[in-house]
């Protein structure tokens, strides 16, 4: 024991008087034998520690229990302070009356250091993740309020000058169709067409912008607004399965199930290449339940070959997740047979 370097080991009698010393205690602690033998272990404590009656504590333990097994600081010769690891146990004679204790000390300070910055940028990871979360929180909050002001903005502004517009042209219409050339005639009512075309596209734009319906009548007939219109759009046979069960749910919850299946059925649109999608949406006992899926080539997930091979990531996926866990809910994207499955769950707060 009088070699050993890593350890500091020593002997104390009854009262924490140190009675041995070995190299290793010298190496961590800075005190010779002749220094320090005859002295209390207690001036290895911090003053902290000794005001507190620890080195006291640390014999009774070991008395009680059979050994103490501790970490803590300690001083060394210089004042300086380490971190370690230290066992105390009790020396008996044969008659099992104590006579001293043994005590092995470990200097852990690299490693108490490490663990103390780890946990600090863990904090900090912590920290940023939550700024992060409250950022694409808002993030999302403004897009939503953006588009649904532009959605009004286009319907009341262009669209009611457009409205006018075709007005006057189909009163002009009817009122010189007799006196003016078929050739013109038919550019007027060409004109009108366009008119009215170009009016159709503002209104789906305004209302893809922002469903008038889900404030008004909520999400389930947006939905079916939304997927009749996709179906006519895209060609792709889309089943909308809803719990009848459904009623009016919290405005931040409809907006997010609203725009999630959205672009859901746009990206099955622009990238699965299957002719179908299906839709649920379920009302459990406390949570609602919403699946969006197809049978195309499916998603790359993390990890996969393709998505090493730097598929460009989206907004849109991203946003979807967002937008579940800004409510509290939970994301998945599962690989369906064929095809894939777009798995969201939203806690219902109780009492809604
Ligand atoms: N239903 C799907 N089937 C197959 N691949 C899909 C499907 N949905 C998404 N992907 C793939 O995942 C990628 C990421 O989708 P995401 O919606 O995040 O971005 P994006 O659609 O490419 O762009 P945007 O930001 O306009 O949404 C897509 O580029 C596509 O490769
Ligand atoms: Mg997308």
């Amino acid at each position: 024991m009088e070699g050993i370097e890593d350890y500091a080991i020593y002997a104390m009698d009854p009262n924490g008087v140190i009675t041995s010393w070995n190299a290793g205690a010298r190496r961590i602690k800075g005190y010779a034998a002749a220094e320090i033998i005859g002295q209390n272990f207690s001036r290895f404590y911090t003053p902290e520690d000794v005001e507190q009656g620890l080195p006291a504590r640390v014999l009774q333990t070991a008395l009680k229990e059979g050994h103490y097994d501790g970490e803590g600081w300690r001083v060394k010769k210089d004042g300086t302070r380490f971190w370690c690891n230290v066992v105390v146990t009790p020396l008996r004679d044969s008659g099992g009356n104590v006579i001293g204790f043994s005590k092995i000390t470990r200097d852990m300070t690299e490693r108490k250091i490490l663990m103390d910055r780890v946990q600090q940028h863990a904090e900090e990871l912590e920290r940023a993740q939550q700024s992060l979360r409250r950022l694409s929180g808002q993030l999302l909050q403004v897009q939503d309020d953006e588009r649904r002001r532009l959605a009004r903005e286009l319907h009341d502004g262009a669209g009611q000058i457009l409205a006018a517009l075709n007005m006057n042209l189909e009163s002009l219409h009817d009122s010189i169709l007799e006196r003016i050339p078929p050739s013109m005639a038919q550019r007027l009512a060409e004109s009108i067409r366009l008119t009215n075309q170009v009016i159709k596209e503002t209104r789906t734009l305004s209302y893809l912008l922002h469903p008038p319906l889900l404030d008004e009548a909520g999400l389930r007939d947006a939905l079916h607004w939304f997927v009749g219109g996709f179906i006519e759009r895209s060609g792709i046979q889309t089943e909308l399965e809803i719990s009848p069960d459904l009623s009016r749910l919290p405005r931040e919850l409809e907006t997010a199930v609203f725009r999630i299946i959205q672009e859901g059925l746009t990206n099955i649109h622009r990238h699965s290449g299957s002719s179908k999608a299906r839709i649920h949406l379920i009302l459990g006992q406390n949570e609602i339940l919403l699946t969006i899926a197809d049978e195309g080539k499916g998603i790359p997930t993390a990890g996969t070959e393709e998505q090493k091979g730097g598929r460009k990531l989206g907004v849109g996926i991203a946003g979807m997740r967002e937008r579940v866990l800004q409510l509290g809910g939970c994301f998945e994207i599962a690989a369906g047979n064929p095809g894939s499955v777009i798995k969201a769950v939203f806690p219902l707060a109780l009492g809604d």
